[in-house]
């Protein structure tokens, strides 16, 4: 199924705090397990206002979210209707420092599209797009990769396991093991849904001895225990993190923060849209 939330709040944070770390990180590889398109045409949608238009309105009013890479990227491209998903933000900001891209996905037009993007920015040469399921394919590639290789981990499900029974908890816990540095977003839709996927994380991470990880997530007001009241997307979504530097890791926190602020007294479709935060 093409991936339809581009340009949500949930992309925002995600995107924002992506592009800030992958400057600091300055990975000499650049690995994302579930890559969707570089490029997407803007239909206005209500997610999309909610999501990228808020933030592009807003921000710039604000130096510290006005004056980062991620707000000239989707700045320009919303002069064109289109918003740049994390592929190509990477490609974009990492195309003078990163030696090799590897992109997977399952669907074969976001990795054509990854082709065309990559040719255009003369990174065809660095960039492999693999057709498969990347639970398999990346553990292949992982022991071959240094150790500033940066993993963006972005599924739609963490916890449902693959056809060898690992999951990508299993992909980030035995990345972080090797000392790369892993990147994973996930979301949720309700109160019990993020407690079960906390203790899913939380119990892998004990068990794979993980300790020294950053887990930020940013919750809407609007989430209920078991009901969706309605729906911007996502109403509450992590970033969990590991082998980041401190001043990664301080980004991150520093977004979670502005994010909120951002989005303090705004609305979705009659509901508040406020959010807050907690650490896992
Ligand atoms: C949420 S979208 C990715 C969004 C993108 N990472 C971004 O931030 O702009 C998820 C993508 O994962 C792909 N996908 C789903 N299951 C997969 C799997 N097992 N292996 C590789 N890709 C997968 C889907 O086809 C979809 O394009």
């Amino acid at each position: 199924m093409p991936y339809k939330h581009f340009g949500n709040h949930a992309d925002v944070w995600k995107h924002i705090a992506l592009c800030d770390v992958l400057g600091r990180e300055s990975p000499s590889v650049y690995i994302e397990t579930n890559s969707a398109s570089t490029t997407y045409r803007l239909n206005n949608s209500p997610e999309q206002t909610f999501g990228i238009y808020h933030f592009i309105g807003k921000a710039s009013r604000v130096p510290r979210l006005h004056n980062t890479p991620y707000f000239a990227i989707e700045h320009a491209a919303l002069k064109n209707n289109q918003y740049i998903g994390s592929p190509g933000l990477a490609m974009l900001l990492l195309k003078g420092t990163t030696v090799r891209f590897v992109f997977f996905d399952i669907e074969k037009a976001p990795l054509d599209d990854i082709r065309d993007f990559a040719k255009s920015h003369q990174l065809e040469t660095k960039t492999e797009t693999h057709h498969e399921d990347s639970l398999n394919g990346l553990a292949d590639i992982l022991p071959g990769t240094p150790h500033n290789t940066f993993i963006h981990i972005d599924p739609y499900f963490i916890d449902k396991p693959g056809p060898d029974g690992h999951d990508y908890m299993d992909l980030f816990v035995n990345a972080s093991q090797q000392g790369k540095i892993c990147f994973l977003w996930y979301g949720f839709h309700t109160l019990s849904e993020k407690k079960r996927i906390n203790g899913f994380i939380r119990d892998k991470l004990t068990k794979g001895s993980i300790g020294h990880y950053l887990g930020v997530e940013l919750i809407l007001e609007m989430i209920r225990p078991n009901t969706i009241i309605c729906n911007p997307g996502i109403l509450g979504s992590g970033l969990l993190t590991c082998n980041l530097s401190d001043a990664s890791n301080s980004a991150i926190i520093d977004y979670s923060d502005l994010l909120i602020e951002l989005y303090k007294g705004s609305a979705f479709e009659g509901f508040c849209g406020d959010m807050y935060r907690e650490f896992l």
